[in-house]
Parts: C-alpha cells; structure tokens; sequence
C-alpha cells in the first residue's frame, strides 16, 4: 500500500516544478520570457532518471503515477548508455504532462559501479520509496566526489542520478501550446539571443517532422553539490522544448518518443 495518496497530479507537478526550479532557475527564468510575451506555458513531459534495482527500478518510480491515473504506453532501449524507458500517459486528461522514466542497467556496468550503486540503495528505506513524494526527495544517501568520478568515467547518467537523486530530471515546454512561436528554430534563436547556451549534440534539434517529433534543450548549468568532505560544481537540470507534428490517418498529435533524439537530449548534463 502507497503512503499518504493525497496529492493530486497537479500539487505533484507543482512539487516536482519547485525541487527542480530550485537547482535549475533558468527554466522560471524561460518560463517568465515566455509569461512576459504573453504565452501560457505547458508541460508537454518530464523526465526521471533511476537505478535498476529491485528497490528503485523503473516500476518503484511509476507507482505515483499509476496510482493517479496514468498507464504506461511505450516502453525503450538505449543500447549505448545502458538504459531502459518507459513513458506514460494520463488516461483521461490529454493535457497533464507525459512522464518519461528511464533506469539504469546496472549489471551491465564494472564490479565497482555495481558496488557503489549498491551501497546508494542500502542507505534507502524501502518504506520511503512507497512514499508518493519519493520521486521528489532529492538525494537522501552519502556519496564522495571520489565515488562520483568514478562513475562519471562509465556513465554520465549514473553520475548524474547518484549526485542528484530523485527529481525531475527536465521539465518540457510544449511548442504546440505556444502562440508567438511556431517553428522550434524561432524558439532557439530567441533563447540564444538572450544567452542562454543550447544542446548542439547532433545540431540544435533532434528529430524531424517525419519522426513527429522535434526537440532542443538548454545545457544545464552547474549546481554546487555537496558530498562528503567537499563541495562541487556539476551540471544540474536542463530545460527541454518540444513541437509535436500530427500523424497522417487521425490528425492527432504523436505522442511518443523518438529513442534516437532521447539519446541526444541525455547529453544536456555532460560536462
Ligand atoms: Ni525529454
């Protein structure tokens, strides 16, 4: 049984928008460059990034959102970084944000990534990832700056989750829902011009309206981190922006993700 279900989607957006604007001001800075021209801002999805052990895997992270209505859609590999996705969608209401959870194929990794992994999930009580704010508890267990070296030098991803725990990993602005921007360039060019610095990994945007899918991301910038004995400047969280293209026979939006711009916008925290 899941702890305290009494959030409703919004208050754990809301919770999720708050923990991540936190570490990442240039989304409400975006957000208010938007606001000030006028534009409503919407969520087209989040990101969350996991381990894949049996107490945090990708089904521990979903839970929440089950629970409140959402079911999962598609599921993803990503044969390169080692990891396995999921995505889901409300059932009823088409415009709550779509939840992207991928996790960590930890065994496919060294003996000590193994180790320090292990040793992250012993520090977590398993009654607290039943909790539906778990997903927005930040980091809750000792890492050294050793510790995240040495995973930085097998995977920028289990770096990243184990310095940051569990947070958004980007909040998504959907270019549909915009009214001054129609094109994802017009979208960039305007970031760019204010000085925010963009993912150019395989160019600005990733995917092509053939794939019903375009998607930029700012860089994210560096957050000092604490761990133990040292603070450290790392890359922290992004900001994504996405335009959705209608699909032939229906005319309804794509929905999905393309793994192969997925892949691409997980290089918006490298180094
Ligand atoms: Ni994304």
């Amino acid at each position: 049984m899941r702890n305290s279900m009494q959030l409703t989607v919004e208050q754990l957006f809301e919770h999720l928008w708050q923990q991540y604007i936190q570490i990442n001001p240039q989304a409400k800075k975006i957000q208010k460059l938007f606001q000030a021209r006028g534009e409503t801002v919407v969520n087209d999805h989040i990101a969350l990034r996991t381990f894949n052990t049996e107490k945090l895997g990708i089904m521990k992270i979903a839970g929440p959102f089950l629970d409140k209505g959402y079911k999962i859609v598609n599921d993803y590999d990503f044969e390169k970084k080692k990891l396995n996705a999921i995505h889901l969608e409300h059932t009823i209401e088409i415009n709550h944000p779509k939840v992207f959870i991928s996790e960590l194929k930890t065994e496919l990794f060294s003996e000590n990534l193994q180790t320090i992994i292990a040793g992250i999930d012993a520090q977590i009580d398993p009654a607290n990832v039943m909790d539906e704010l778990f997903i927005a508890s930040g980091r809750t267990w000792n890492l050294t700056f050793e510790q995240y070296i040495q995973l930085l030098r097998e995977s920028e991803y289990a770096a990243w989750t184990a310095a940051f725990g569990y947070r958004a990993n980007h909040f998504t602005v959907s270019l549909n829902h915009l009214t001054t921007f129609f094109q994802l360039e017009e979208l960039n060019d305007f970031l760019l011009d204010k000085g925010f610095v963009l993912n150019e990994s395989s160019g600005l945007i990733k995917g092509t309206p053939d794939q019903f899918l375009e998607q930029s991301s700012t860089m994210a910038a560096p957050v000092n981190v604490e761990f133990d004995h040292t603070t450290q400047p790392i890359p922290g969280c992004f900001y994504e922006f996405a335009k959705r293209y209608p699909m032939p026979k229906t005319g309804r939006l794509y929905q999905g993700f393309i793994a192969a711009s997925a892949d691409k916008i997980f290089e918006s925290t490298n180094n």
